[in-house]
């Protein structure tokens, strides 16, 4: 794939959601035997449920492959039963926490002023936000998508993010899990949506230096071509990710 030299490196995450028992283990140790022959011009990140991050991170995280959570807690400890913080995460070996995510913000009724105090608490313990944005399938019928995800850029982000403490997810809420994708223009047009957003606020130099990832039914067949449009620094793969050799074929998307 042809990136332009001043591009950020970019990254391959996948998200198992509340999927994966300790065995699970064995796909992340297919993917470190696939990926240690090549040196893949990507990052490489799988967020297991938090119960295996350690685990993992202890087996593997010297092997090619960041590990991090898939949510926090905004405050770093307290009375807050059941939750985790982000202080939890690096403990345990992480490197990245996604924030935001379509099934938090719908299911949690989280907005983006919560996701946005997430991501400070990922900074505040020196991990990475990975923030995830979208719109609704009513939303792009209603011809607002760009709207939608502008205003969720705007708010979701705290004021000290940077392209090396941030990564945007953009993940249209009805390409999740249905195997359905926005065309290749309208991913397009969406990125640099985002891209003009993130230079408008955050300076041209830095704003650039942010990975805007497309998350949303990205499986072996498409990995390819989406990834080689412009102003797509990476993936978010939910399901695809969950096996080592699909993962591995999305991954060829940035290889020779
Ligand atoms: P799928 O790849 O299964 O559509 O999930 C995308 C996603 O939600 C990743 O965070």
């Amino acid at each position: 794939m042809t990136r332009s030299p001043n591009a950020p490196r970019p990254l391959a995450a996948g998200n198992w959601k509340m999927n994966g028992l300790f065995p699970a283990g064995a796909e992340v140790e297919s993917l470190v035997g696939r990926v240690k022959t090549d040196t893949p011009a990507c990052d490489i990140l799988i967020c297991p449920p938090a119960t295996l991050i350690r685990p993992f991170a202890g087996a593997w995280g010297q092997r090619g492959i960041a590990f991090g959570g898939q949510d926090c807690h905004f405050a770093e400890k307290g009375a807050h039963t059941g939750d985790i913080s982000a202080e939890m995460i690096k403990d345990a070996g992480g490197d990245y926490v996604i924030v935001g995510h379509s099934e938090r913000r719908t299911f949690y009724g989280e907005g983006d002023e919560m996701v946005s105090h997430k991501a400070a608490a990922a900074h505040r313990a020196g991990i990475i936000a990975i923030v995830c944005v979208g719109e609704t399938l009513e939303e792009r019928d209603a011809g607002k998508a760009i709207d939608i995800v502008s205003q969720q850029v705007d708010f979701s982000l705290p004021t000290l993010s940077t392209g090396a403490n941030t990564v945007v997810a953009y993940e249209p809420v009805w390409a999740i899990g249905t195997g359905r994708t926005p065309s290749n223009e309208d991913i397009a047009t969406m990125h640099a949506a985002i891209r003009s957003r993130l230079t408008a606020r955050f300076g041209a130099g830095e704003g650039g230096q942010f990975r805007i990832l497309y998350g949303g039914s990205v499986k072996p067949a498409n990995a390819k071509e989406i990834l080689g449009l412009p102003d797509v620094d990476g993936a978010l793969v939910g399901g695809a990710s969950l096996l080592a050799r699909d993962f591995d074929a999305i991954l060829d998307a940035y290889r020779g």
